[in-house]
């Protein structure tokens, strides 16, 4: 009997595969017996990942819709069609850390930053969602999973970040909440051609942050820890598989309980 949570000849595409996360979604997907395209901003590591996993690459810039269009465009070509997608690509805190945009107060908070996260987090899911679902229909129906945040479902405790180099942001929670409402309104869009849409929410996940920041966060958390990565693997084979057939307009939360209380 084969399993409904294996992912054995779905053809997927992996949106924003070389960061933290999605390098845990590439392997987990891949395991999953999928054939992968995956794809992010550079060339170079994307590739080295595919080539990894035997999966297929491109690159991708999710902020210039002619790029969404050839990438999605050039997945569908290398496996003859597309069974699901996940739009996971996000200007982050990390991000904006390495790019030293820093974290101005609000009152001060820069048109250009807030404008740059919303069209990386949200208008480029909307691209993918809008390229890729089509492709999907056209290949008979499947999943579109769009990668949120707890910061799409609560505000940050903005006390655990006191004196650490990285901030929560604005943007980041507008465009997470934003995922959320777009999901909904494309699995009553989408609900009658097959196809199913839903947000993943994971909680922080762990990633060389200092120990007092990730003892706040422990001590936030009823399960009194970050995420690992592989933490939230599951939750997306879920969302991607047939397991989830009669899942769309959810929000699928793992936080170890964060939002709980
Ligand atoms: N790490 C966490 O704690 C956490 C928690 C909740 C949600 N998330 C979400 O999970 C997803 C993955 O997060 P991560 O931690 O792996 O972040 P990350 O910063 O490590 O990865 C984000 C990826 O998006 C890509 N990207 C950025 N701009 C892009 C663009 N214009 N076009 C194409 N790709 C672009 C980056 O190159 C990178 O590979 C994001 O949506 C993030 O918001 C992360």
């Amino acid at each position: 009997m084969t399993s409904t949570f294996e992912l054995s000849g779905k053809r997927i595409l992996l949106v924003g595969a070389t960061g933290v996360l999605g390098r845990a979604f590439a392997r987990a997907i891949a395991d999953a017996g999928a054939r992968l395209t995956l794809a992010d901003l550079d060339t170079s590591p994307v590739a080295e990942l595919a080539a990894e996993l035997g999966a297929s690459s491109h690159a991708i810039d999710v902020t210039d819709e002619a790029s969404v269009t050839t990438a999605v465009a050039a997945a569908v070509a290398a496996h003859g069609g597309l069974d699901g997608v996940v739009a996971n690509a996000a200007i982050t805190s990390e991000s904006l850390l390495a790019d030293g945009d820093g974290f101005p107060p609000f009152e001060d908070y820069p048109l250009a930053t807030w404008r740059r996260t919303l069209d990386v987090g949200l208008t480029g899911a909307f691209l993918v969602a809008r390229e890729a679902g089509r492709a999907i229909r056209d290949s008979g129906g499947g999943s579109v999973v769009l990668t949120s945040s707890i910061y799409g479902v609560v505000g940050p405790d903005h006390r655990i970040y006191k004196d650490q180099p990285f901030q929560s942001f604005p943007g980041y929670s507008a465009s997470k909440a934003g995922l959320i409402g777009l999901a909904r309104w494309l699995a009553t869009w989408w609900g009658a051609d097959g196809i199913r849409v839903n947000t993943l929410s994971p909680g922080g996940v762990a990633n060389h942050q200092s120990a007092e920041f990730l003892a706040r966060y422990a001590d936030r958390t009823p399960m009194g820890r970050m995420a690992a990565p592989d933490d939230i693997v599951g939750a997306l084979l879920f969302l991607l598989s047939d397991a989830s057939a009669y899942c769309t307009g959810q929000n699928l939360v793992i936080d170890g309980g964060l939002t709980a209380w």
